[in-house]
């Protein structure tokens, strides 16, 4: 603040703080393979707001978006405020079937407005789609023109190793926009996150959008999520800090969930982010199970509200990281006495 003067309370220009574009592009490039320069980058407040702008822009009522069968929660909720109908693909342990997704569009009464992905960690299954299914992926829609929308919070998040580059990495004829954050990797409440347009098009479209939303997002924000990301060694010793602790919390509900969910629930163990995925193989809907649930001081997030027909009503979500192991563990242990009161009785 002292250095920044007043400009750190001023309004500012829609695209973003230049400096901090800067930051994100030479990132994106270096680590991440992503040919894109800071002309390409707009701030956004969150990356929630992206895919709001996204669907702004895009979005007539009754199109067609292409999503993943679940998907992020928040995504459907961007899209059904423009009327959207969705074109679900079939998923696994893997992500998004490719085949499925070449079925599904040849199978379309039209071609969809996007193809919408979360290929890191997915929000809400802790999936990530592996480097040869994202090949296939992009050209299957460079094939047919399809755009894709990469949305990538997690990424940074991985606790062995790296994740697969980014689908925006591929050289395509189709358009491919990413969208990042800084809310999994620096702090949500600052509400900043980023879409990478590099057709210009498309970015003269989403500025005047976003400009009548809210002018630009946070200046003071953007000052202080640079200083604090620009000190590159204190930047990259806070991400390993977080890996490390989400890595152990990780483990801490694996282990309980060995110990305590009966045989019928099932899960696969994720690499990096925040979610863990169970499915439970019984008749049981978790949004019935959450009452019960609830009522041992346990909540998670139902799985149907994933699906963007809502037709899938088995699963759910669980978050490990904003809890320590021990609270874990308690947690896991009366979530198991639930599903097992309600699957086989008292
Ligand atoms: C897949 C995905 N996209 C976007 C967001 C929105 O994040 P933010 O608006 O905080 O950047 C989230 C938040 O949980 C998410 O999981």
């Amino acid at each position: 603040m002292r250095r920044e003067g007043p400009a750190a309370l001023q309004y500012s220009v829609t695209e973003g703080l230049p400096r901090l574009r800067e930051w994100i592009a030479t990132r994106l490039r270096s680590r991440y393979g992503i040919a894109c320069g800071a002309d390409d980058v707009l701030m956004m407040s969150g990356s929630q707001q992206a895919l709001d702008l996204i669907g702004k822009i895009l979005l007539d009522p009754g199109d067609l978006v292409a999503v993943e069968n679940p998907t992020y929660l928040g995504a459907i909720q961007a899209f059904d405020a423009y009327e959207a109908r969705y074109l679900t693909v079939a998923t696994d342990d893997g992500g998004i079937v490719p085949e499925a997704l070449e079925a599904e569009l040849a199978r379309a009464p039209r071609r969809p407005k996007f193809l919408y992905l979360v290929p890191n960690f997915q929000n809400p299954t802790g999936r990530t789609i592996g480097a040869e299914r994202r090949e296939a992926v992009v050209r299957i829609c460079e094939a047919r023109g399809l755009m894709i929308v990469e949305d990538d919070p997690y990424g940074e998040l991985c606790f062995d190793g790296t994740c697969p580059r980014p689908l925006a990495s591929y050289d395509s004829a189709a358009p491919i926009l990413y969208c990042g954050t800084g809310s999994k990797i620096v702090a949500p409440g600052l509400r900043l996150g980023w879409l990478v347009a590099r057709n210009p098009a498309l970015r003269e479209r989403i500025v005047p959008a976003k400009q009548s939303v809210d002018l630009h997002s946070g200046t003071l924000a953007q000052y202080l999520f640079h200083e604090f990301v620009s000190q590159g060694g204190r930047f990259e010793a806070h991400v390993a800090r977080i890996r490390e602790v989400y890595r152990q919390r990780r483990d801490a509900m694996l282990a309980a969930l060995r110990e305590h969910m009966p045989a019928c629930v099932r899960y696969a163990v994720p690499r990096g982010g925040m979610f863990f995925w169970l499915a439970i193989e019984a008749a049981i809907d978790t949004e019935e199970l959450f009452a019960a649930a609830a009522r041992e001081r346990v909540i998670f997030v139902p799985g149907r509200a994933f699906y963007a027909n809502r037709d899938r009503g088995n699963e759910l979500r669980l978050n490990f990281s904003n809890s320590q192991p021990e609270a874990i563990a308690a947690g896991i242990e009366r979530l198991g006495r639930a599903v097992t009161t309600l699957t086989f009785g008292s």
